[in-house]
């Protein structure tokens, strides 16, 4: 085996972390490296979480290195390479006596977590980590994060991953494509009913989704709004926020890091803005990302905006400005 990397896991006894923690070890997500677990829960259930070692020692997975449990997050975090934030709560539950309807009415239960979760990153995650928030709001979770975190050499990104692959697989319904066919699915902006699905960049075949997709109506009134809409649909429908999906999700998010992206194209995350497109520096926002031969995350920069793409890109924009205002409160 070449070498090892070390992930952290929250919210490891959730629904979510049930598809992905396996995932992580099966040998294809980080090739042939050994990978090391360390999982995190809250002290309520962390023993719950010898279950699940079991489980995985009785899977047999030739790639899984040593793993661990705690609900010391500090600990977990020392000399890790990639960080998996999803222990949060979900939205569709009742909480306090209110059923929480929007990922924003999440923010201030969850916004917390990820102060004390962000300055043990900065101080005892790797140099180089990469960080991904997937617990809602996760833009601005990881605003808060890295932020706290005040280590500019690690990589903190919040997971529209799954909103591009709902996307694609809308667009191949609708092209009778192959879904394997659909590239460069761009989530713009926040994770939430703001953000911007990206059809006229999406590559079909080959073939700009501006030349393809002249239906416009159908863009505006039927794909953007059901992209947007699909995470309220599926608690609607399950009774349960996604779970294989986002761990798949997830999935993907690590693999488009680890290994260089193909010439032209490009995968769906959201990170912190250095100013491009316009959008605010600092803000965690869906742009295009580009994984370099030399391991660098980079935005792409070269993709062209319609008047029509500014504007939605603008609203999201906006709500994540003020999601930062109602946050301000936990900036160190
Ligand atoms: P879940 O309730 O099944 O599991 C969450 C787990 O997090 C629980 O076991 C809980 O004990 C744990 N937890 C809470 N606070 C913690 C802390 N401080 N440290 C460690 N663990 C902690 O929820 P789930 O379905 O797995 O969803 C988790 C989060 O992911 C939710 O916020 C959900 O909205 C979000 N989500 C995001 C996306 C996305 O695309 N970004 C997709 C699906 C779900
Ligand atoms: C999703 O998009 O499925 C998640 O963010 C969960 C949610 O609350 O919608």
């Amino acid at each position: 085996m070449s070498s090892s990397v070390k992930v952290v896991v929250t919210g490891a006894a959730g629904q979510i972390a049930y598809s992905l923690i396996p995932r992580l070890v099966d040998g294809r997500t980080f090739s042939n490296k050994k990978v090391d677990l360390a999982l995190v829960e809250i002290p309520q259930v962390v023993d719950k979480l010898e279950g699940l070692v079991m489980e995985l020692e009785d899977s047999y997975f030739p790639n899984m290195g040593n793993v661990s449990y705690t609900d010391n997050f500090q600990e977990a975090s020392k000399d890790a390479d990639w960080f998996l934030l999803v222990g949060s709560i979900p939205r569709g539950i009742v909480y306090n006596g209110k059923k929480i309807e929007e990922r924003s009415d999440l923010l201030s239960i969850n916004g917390g977590i990820f102060v004390d979760q962000g300055e043990a990153i900065g101080n005892y995650g790797k140099e180089n980590a990469k960080i991904l928030v997937v617990g809602n709001p996760a833009n601005t979770n990881a605003f808060i994060g890295k932020n706290a975190a005040k280590n500019e050499s690690q990589l903190w990104m919040a997971m529209t991953m799954l909103d591009s692959n709902r996307a694609k697989s809308i667009i191949s319904k609708k092209t009778n494509k192959n879904i394997a066919d659909i590239k460069n699915m761009i989530i713009w902006g926040n994770h939430s009913p703001t953000m911007y699905p990206d059809a006229e960049n999406i590559s079909i075949d080959g073939d700009l989704g501006s030349s393809i997709l002249n239906d416009q109506n159908w863009i505006q009134d039927i794909f953007i709004p059901s992209v947007q809409q699909r995470g309220k649909a599926v608690i609607d429908a399950r009774g349960a926020s996604s779970a294989t999906s986002a761990a798949k999700a997830a999935i993907d998010t690590v693999m488009a890091c680890e290994h260089p992206t193909d010439s032209g194209s490009c995968f769906s995350a959201a990170i912190s803005s250095d100013g491009a497109y316009d959008v605010p520096e600092g803000l965690i926002c869906g742009f295009p990302l580009m994984r370099m031969d030399d391991g660098s995350i980079e935005i792409k920069r070269d993709i062209s905006l319609s008047n029509f793409a500014k504007e939605r890109i603008q609203i999201s924009v906006d709500e994540l400005l003020s999601e930062k205002e109602a946050v301000k409160h936990l900036m160190k």
